[in-house]
């Protein structure tokens, strides 16, 4: 198909209605993630991130509109099937995805439904757990991992499906700094090295600093979108829509109050030692 070679997934005028509701949860929304690109959805709470990512995978059907994920239109029961395989999803607590009492079989898991050879299953394993530095845990229970290294294998029963794109809903919510760290560095190299489109729903505005794009949701409805940049120099707009802005740019935007002349499209901690050594090398 056509589509496969570019676009991972593509909305078009896509809406939804949960059942009895009064309004759509998604209204009107198109957007698309090309192969190798991170997609950060934002927006405060119940704007409808959370729907719009069920909408991407299949679990719910549109009211309106439609996806496609890799060419495949999820209105087609036929396809759910191979569109889940296309496109994984990571969910928030790592306690409920994790169903086996081994990391292996957990990861294995997926595979097994689907019928794979267990020697396919075997090289699976081990490529998915190596791809999120968890090899060394292939024997041990998940319970007695760390929620990140918890959430490092999510990611693996998803990796072994071989998808096209990761989608996380707030998979680092429930983790400390460091899980959160790991996780971001895990699903990056997985989209740097092996070209699998990301989409990560978030809260944390340091991590959406670091997607290629960046939509923001209100209502249902996108309210912002374009690169982290272009939209988190919008301040007060961001603001208006009940979300902060990365750190560094908050910080950026304080020490600009105080007449400090920085640069105002801050976004990063590396790019703030640049500003704050370029600006105390003039003076
Ligand atoms: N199962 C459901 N049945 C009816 N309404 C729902 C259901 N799930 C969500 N909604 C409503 O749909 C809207 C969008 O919810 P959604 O969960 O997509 O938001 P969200 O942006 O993911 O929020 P959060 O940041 O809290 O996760 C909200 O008004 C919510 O109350
Ligand atoms: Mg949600």
């Amino acid at each position: 198909m056509a589509s496969n070679d570019v676009n991972r997934i593509v909305a078009s005028h896509l809406s939804y209605a949960y059942p009895e509701a009064d309004r759509n949860a998604v209204e009107d929304v198109s957007v698309r993630v090309k192969k190798g690109e991170f997609l950060a959805i934002l927006g405060h709470n119940g704007s409808g991130k959370s729907t719009l990512a069920k909408l991407f995978n299949a679990l719910y059907v549109p009211s309106a509109g439609t996806v496609w994920v890799c060419g495949l239109d999820t209105k087609d029961d036929a396809l759910v099937f191979d569109i889940r395989q296309h496109a994984g999803m990571v969910f928030q607590n790592p306690d409920n995805q994790i169903v086996a009492t081994v990391v292996e079989e957990d990861v294995a898991f997926g595979l097994e439904n689907n019928g794979v050879e267990p020697a396919q299953i075997r090289l699976r394993i081990d490529e998915a757990l190596a791809a999120v530095n968890m090899s060394d845990f292939a024997l041990k229970a998940p319970h007695l991992l760390s929620g990140g290294q918890k959430q490092r294998v999510a990611i693996a029963g998803v990796l072994a499906m071989k998808p096209d794109v990761i989608i996380l809903d707030e998979s680092t919510a429930m983790l400390d700094p460091s899980g959160r760290q790991e996780v971001m560095n895990t699903v990056h190299r997985l989209n740097r090295e092996e070209g699998i489109s990301v989409v990560i729903i978030t809260h944390y505005m340091g991590e959406a600093a670091t997607a290629d794009y960046v939509i923001v949701m209100d209502d249902g409805r996108v309210a912002m979108s374009g690169t982290p940049r272009e939209v988190f120099t919008q301040v007060a707009k961001v603001r208006a829509l009940g979300l902060d802005v990365p750190p560094m740019t908050d910080l950026a935007d304080m020490l600009r109050a105080d007449g400090i002349g920085i640069r105002a499209d801050v976004l990063t901690v590396d790019e703030m030692v640049e500003e704050v050594c370029r600006l105390s090398s003039r003076s």
